[in-house]
């Protein structure tokens, strides 16, 4: 069937990188004839369109994309609430429930004569991809997060950015840390993978590294601070990911919504008070959390969102569906949605920058 329109959307949380992916798509659409409509807040646009009295779909043109490459965020809005498979309605009882909204919303991509969709997003929102591929829909998924835990692709964009802006914090607490003789305990986002603190930890020489992937003995992290101590190193710099957890100990959560993922955080103040009581070292705690997900995207990120973009747009055309556009260097190759969804990409122990790590000294708490 010929496509004449296309949704677009962006679902779960945001990263930078988004408006260049929704510009580089609405370019090589309308270059092809193609009618672009970017469904707001997920899939919200189209489930709950009394709520948008301006409309659930943004038309999108030339214009409306001029000018937000560098942007961060995304024009269209974004959830981690609308997932329509599993959609939290408030039931008489006055508590959340779920249920599944899917075939209701392929109706309304029916109604709406949207001949396929452009899904952008991490894990949940392909997840979501893939479960509308298989009832029919033209799919195309692009992979969003700076958390960088989706199989099957070098990277996903977003990612560089985060790791960027993390360094760039990690090296101005150097420098308060070092003047004031302190441990500053850095935690960063990545959920239950260490890629964004492995990364700038390594970068930004911090001298321990908490990775999901290590379980840590606490008493080996203090120990290592008590040997810098000896060397007269007089302060630390400690980058936890937030789903970091030690060897006798669980993930640290915040709570969790229905229809929502665990929110992890927290693991940073456990950290930093074990670490002051276990080395009498005034210690303070910093929490990047959501800074690295705001802001412009890296040249890098931009590059990947566009290339990205324009791929998934070329993929349609040839015919594709249900797959999801990934960065396989020098190219950009198409990855069946059912090869990446439910499954995470965790950072393998021997990778080389962890020996890259170990080899320059940094501790991983084991
Ligand atoms: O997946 C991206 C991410 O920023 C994670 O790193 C983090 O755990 C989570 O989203 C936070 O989500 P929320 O925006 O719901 O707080």
């Amino acid at each position: 069937m010929e496509i004449k329109r296309i949704g677009i959307n962006t679902g779960g949380g945001d990263a930078p990188g988004l408006n260049a992916v929704i510009r580089a798509i609405v370019l090589a659409a309308v270059q092809r004839g193609w009618e672009c409509f970017g469904i707001r807040d997920g899939y919200n646009g189209l489930l709950m369109p009394e709520k948008y009295p301006e409309g659930g779909l943004m038309p999108l043109n030339r214009d409306t994309v001029r000018g937000i490459t560098h942007l961060g965020g995304t024009i269209l809005g974004t959830t981690n609430r609308g997932n329509p498979l599993a959609y939290p309605v408030l039931g008489e009882d006055g508590q959340y429930h779920v249920i599944d909204r899917s075939d209701e919303l392929l109706d309304a991509f029916a109604a709406q004569k949207l001949d396929a969709l452009i899904a952008i997003g991490g894990d949940g929102s392909l997840s979501i991809a893939g479960a509308l591929a298989d009832k029919g829909l033209r799919v195309v998924g692009v992979p969003k997060t700076i958390d960088n835990d989706l199989e099957h692709t070098v990277a996903t964009f977003g990612f560089n950015s985060a790791v960027y802006f993390a360094t760039e914090c990690i090296d101005r607490l150097h420098t308060t840390a070092a003047s004031h003789q302190r441990i500053m305990v850095v935690e960063v986002m990545g959920r239950y993978a260490g890629w964004i603190a492995l990364n700038s930890g390594v970068a930004s020489t911090a001298d321990v590294i908490l990775l999901p992937e290590i379980p840590y003995d606490i008493n080996k992290v203090a120990a290592k601070i008590q040997e810098r101590e000896a060397r007269g190193r007089s302060f630390s710099i400690v980058v936890v990911a937030e789903g970091a957890h030690s060897v006798d100990g669980d993930v640290s959560i915040i709570g969790q919504s229905v229809g929502q993922a665990e929110r992890l955080g927290g693991i940073g103040h456990k950290i930093g008070a074990a670490l002051e009581a276990l080395t009498g070292k005034e210690t303070r705690v910093v929490v990047l959390g959501h800074l690295l997900r705001g802001g412009k995207p890296t040249a890098y990120d931009r590059l990947l969102s566009l290339r990205f973009g324009a791929a998934a747009v070329r993929a349609l055309a040839e015919g594709q569906t249900g797959i999801m556009v990934a960065l396989d260097p020098p190219t950009v190759n198409y990855v069946p949605l059912n090869l990446v969804s439910g499954r995470m990409k965790r950072v393998p122990l021997d990778c080389d920058t962890i020996l890259t790590g170990r080899d320059l000294g940094v501790s991983f708490g084991d």
